[in-house]
């Protein structure tokens, strides 16, 4: 086999990024896609890149038999069903972030993985991205020696509408799951405490949606190493995406990336332009290359490079970030199966 075929399931906004980056890639095609409103527009946008068959039903995907791999990219209620029906179709499958909410429901689906000897990919795009890699290969190497302190700031440009934050599942579980799976990441370890806090300091339609838009995370890992991650629904002066690793033997750290590197000095003072605008521009290379890593690893046998079960972990973080922030006290991890029974569904 030198050419996976590849059908897409859901054709919203990270739905069509992974088909434009998948038919641009030389041993890929995507023979099928679906959407629950599949209309002309759609098929108008499917016809313009070749793409045979736009379904309603993913099940016609699912069960389509010259398809080897579906990328999962329909809002996060959908994954765990579509993952078993996949599985047990015998299909290789690539799902969006976060695999679920309740992560007694992701431990289902990736038992119904394992039993169907599949592949499965997580979408942490961000371990693609160009300055995140190199702060991994920096401290793996061990050119900062001992990690000692992981600092990540994660921010958006602007918030979401209500409708998207009312089925959000909230800013840990949505937002800060990326940054929970970077810690992991970039320490090498996983993490064995969490301490939250959260505010809505932004627009109090988040408190209406019983959510927080700004939020303070400490972290304790396994090796001792401590990490705070900072997030914010809205950073005027735009995608703020930074990562910092302190050792024994020094630091690593990134800045943002911009559109451009033009600065314009007078008078008043010294500026540039924002960084690039949010998540589809800062990572559309991480998108082309976790979309690459998966095929290839299709092709090679090779292990897919985000498994499941790094899905599950970072969703078992966000679980007791949620919970700390509820009970205002750190959470270990090692006592999440027991406060879970306690607060369920929290
Ligand atoms: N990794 C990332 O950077 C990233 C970025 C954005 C979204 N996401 C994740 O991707 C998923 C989709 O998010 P989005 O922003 O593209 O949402 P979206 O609302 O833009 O698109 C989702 C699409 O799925 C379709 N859909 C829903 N149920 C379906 C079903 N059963 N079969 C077929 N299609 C179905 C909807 O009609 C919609 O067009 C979410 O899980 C989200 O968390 C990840």
């Amino acid at each position: 086999m030198n050419k996976i075929t590849i059908g897409v399931i859901g054709a919203g906004r990270i739905g069509k990024i992974h088909a434009d980056n998948l038919l641009r890639h030389p041993h890929a095609r995507i023979a099928a896609i679906s959407d629950l409103y599949a209309g002309a527009e759609l098929e108008a946008w499917a016809a313009e890149r070749g793409i045979g068959l736009l379904a309603q039903d993913s099940a016609e995907i699912i069960n389509h038999p010259e398809i080897d791999a579906v990328f999962i990219c329909s809002s996060t209620d959908t994954h765990v069903p579509l993952i078993k029906q996949a599985a047990q179709a015998g299909k290789h499958i690539f799902c969006e972030k976060p695999i679920s909410m309740d992560i007694g429901q992701t431990e289902e689906a990736l038992a119904a993985v394992r039993q169907a000897g599949v592949k499965l990919q997580v979408g942490f795009n961000r371990r693609f991205d160009h300055n995140f890699r190199r702060v991994r290969e920096h401290v793996a190497g061990g050119a900062i020696g001992e990690p000692h302190i992981i600092k990540i700031t994660s921010r958006d440009p602007g918030p979401p509408p209500k409708e998207y934050i009312e089925r959000s599942g909230g800013l840990f579980m949505d937002m800060a799951i990326h940054d929970f799976d970077m810690a992991r990441y970039v320490s090498g370890s996983e993490v064995v405490e969490v301490y939250a806090q959260g505010s809505v300091l932004i627009d109090p339609v988040f408190a209406e949606c019983g959510d927080i838009d700004t939020a303070l995370i400490t972290l304790r890992f396994a090796n001792g190493a401590l990490g705070v991650i900072d997030n914010s629904r809205r950073a005027v002066y735009g995608y703020d995406q930074r990562v910092e690793v302190f050792g024994s033997k020094g630091s690593v750290a990134t800045a943002n990336d911009h559109p451009n590197t033009a600065v314009i000095s007078t008078a008043e003072g010294i500026a540039y332009d924002k960084p690039l605008h949010f998540f589809l521009e800062r990572y559309a290379q991480a998108y082309v290359e976790e979309a690459q890593q998966f095929i290839d690893s299709l092709l090679s046998g090779a292990p897919v490079p985000v498994s499941g079960e790094d899905g599950l972990q970072a969703e078992r973080i966000a679980l007791a970030a949620k919970l700390s922030c509820k009970l205002q006290r750190a959470v270990k991890l090692s006592e999440l199966d027991e406060l879970r029974r306690e607060y369920a569904p929290i």
